[in-house]
């Protein structure tokens, strides 16, 4: 950041820190009074997609503010180097460029065959499983799909295939991620091997669960289909095909991806082979279009109209202003069910950090933590707290103007719970309210001043909604692009790297180290801590 973008970035942080200080005591309900046309000021379209933030604790000195530090934060820089394929990611010396596997506008020339051929590669082998021209072992179709794979080699797709299961059309895909023998065991319950496609999904291959379980269901095909008849039902999608084929993998069955492809950035390349194997080629295609407007929109639209941007705001605002270190993901969506856990990867691993991209200590609360789950269910489970805990935790919640399956009367239900929500979270309802209706239905004095504080609601409790005319391929696309985008608008204002997870890797070596002692087998103790010393003994490994 240049010194004077840096001196107005600080301007900016003061000037929101000041009206921070002013908006946190005033309540939405007066937010809303003043203003009455707070939805309209207060939200975006991208085309059916509309952003309404209009029930977060901010006005239009913060939004103008919050604007103004995206500019001097360097966004548009930011994004057109990401855009351009620049090495963006820093500590890997990489390029990041999903983008380019959705428009070949944001597609660098050198790598736009490639793209082109690695996309029509797997889209051709879904085809032709999907219609029966590759076969089985036994030359019978494929019927039925394992996905083996890990974060983003496994949420993306997984996440996605569940998301447009009404376009479903292809073989039924099961997927295994954890090395917890519980997963790969229910995954294959009901499973015929001679009728099963296995995926092993690994951009680096070297992930110790993808390979452990991708060795186990080798055996089981082995054994029950013989020692040759493996290799014709695995697959891989990964950026590194030598370490796929050392498996085992035969090349035709085999599709790659750029380095330049981040694992959580992943679900457009090779590794959404399980999303095209389930609905198709035209269905994958329109899944991409969907990406590419948000992309396009994202490139072009000015800040004060950008709908990631303006998504990313909110959340710098809720976060560093506010100080709220959690959000809840709800969609009113039961086909979204996945959404939540897709995005905690998608934020926690990309702007979980604590350094700058020069390595400096960051000066600013980073990621705060996500969690959430598909509404109306998580309405009776979690809202409690959303509504009366003693934390405020904004709510991010995403609903359809129409039913993917005609079930007017149900959608209708359900749009009214998600208003009904985020209404009661906003206004809530007042100690004298609550007194009021209960002497109404009947109530004595007492009974009502007693319960009164109980069945107070205090309300000014931020959330937004995303609201689209259907879930389907295109609009998919289009929310997880947008959701992409917030987490790099947010990194680039918090200065951070968003494309490394260096935090993941020691766990992996720990564990590696302390295998063998799980095992009991000989190993080097004295390094370790007493308190593991303590439950490798519990385990019955160790010393
Ligand atoms: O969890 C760390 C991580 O490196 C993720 O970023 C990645 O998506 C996942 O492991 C799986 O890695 P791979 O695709 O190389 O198996």
């Amino acid at each position: 950041m240049t010194a004077a973008n840096a001196t107005k970035a600080e301007a900016a942080w003061s000037a929101l820190e000041r009206e921070g200080a002013k908006l946190r005591r005033i309540h939405l309900r007066s937010l809303f009074a003043e203003n009455p046309d707070r939805a309209a000021q207060f939200s975006v379209r991208l085309d059916d997609l509309l952003f309404d933030f209009s029930r977060e604790k901010l006005n239009a000195d913060a939004l103008n503010n919050l604007v103004a530090l995206a500019r001097a934060a360097g966004i548009e820089e930011h994004r057109d180097k990401m855009l351009a394929g620049e090495p963006v990611n820093t500590s890997e010396n990489r390029a990041v460029l999903h983008t380019a596997l959705r428009d070949s506008r944001f597609a660098p020339p050198q790598i736009q065959n490639d793209i082109h051929n690695s996309r029509e590669q797997f889209l051709a082998f879904a085809d032709n499983i999907r219609s029966g021209a590759v076969t089985a072992a036994d030359s019978k179709p494929f019927t039925q799909v394992i996905h083996i794979g890990m974060g983003g080699s496994d949420l993306g797709a997984r996440m996605t295939t569940r998301a447009l299961s009404p376009d479903a059309d292809g073989p039924e895909i099961r997927f295994v991620s954890n090395i917890d023998p519980a997963a790969l065991h229910d995954a294959l319950i009901g499973i015929d091997p001679a009728r099963c496609l296995v995926i092993v999904s690994s951009k680096t291959f070297t992930t110790e669960e993808t390979l452990a379980n991708a060795q186990a269901v080798r055996g089981w095909l082995e054994n029950s289909l013989g020692a040759d008849a493996w290799q014709s039902h695995f697959a891989a999608t990964t950026s590194q095909p030598a370490r796929a084929a050392e498996f085992g993998v035969p090349p035709e069955h085999c599709f790659h991806y750029g380095e330049w492809v981040g694992g959580r950035y992943s679900v457009w390349s090779a590794a959404g082979l399980a999303l095209a194997l389930a609905v198709g080629r035209d269905a994958f295609l329109q899944f991409l279009r969907g990406a590419a407007a948000m992309d396009n929109h994202f490139h072009a639209a000015p800040l004060h109209e950008n709908l990631p941007v303006l998504f990313a705001l909110v959340g710098v605002w809720r976060r560093n202003i506010m100080g709220w270190p959690m959000v809840a993901l709800v969609p009113y969506d039961e086909r979204l069910e996945n959404l939540a856990a897709y995005v905690q990867q998608l934020e926690m691993e990309s702007n979980g950090k604590s350094v700058t991209r020069e390595g400096r200590p960051v000066r600013r609360a980073t990621s705060p933590v996500f969690w959430g789950g598909a509404a109306t269910g998580v309405q009776h489970a979690f809202f409690q707290l959303l509504h009366q805990g003693t934390d405020i935790v904004p709510a991010d919640m995403i609903l359809a103007r129409h039913p993917r399956d005609g079930a007017r009367e149900h959608h209708q239900i359900l749009q009214a719970h998600c208003l009904a929500q985020t209404r009661a979270l906003a206004f809530g309802r007042s100690a004298e309210e609550v007194r009021d209706i209960m002497l109404a239905a009947g109530s004595d004095p007492d009974t009502a001043d007693r319960l009164a504080p109980h069945r107070r609601l205090q309300g000014d409790r931020p959330s937004s909604v995303l609201l689209h005319d259907r879930l389907d391929a295109f609009s998919l696309g289009r929310l997880v692009a947008l959701f992409e985008h917030r987490a790099f608008v947010t990194g680039c204002i918090w200065g951070i790297n968003s494309f490394d997870q260096w935090g993941v890797e020691l766990g992996k070596e720990i564990a590696s180290a302390l295998l063998p002692l799980v095992r009991g087998e000989d190993g080097d103790t004295a390094a370790l801590d007493s308190a593991t010393l303590a439950l490798l003994s519990e385990l019955g490994g160790g010393e």
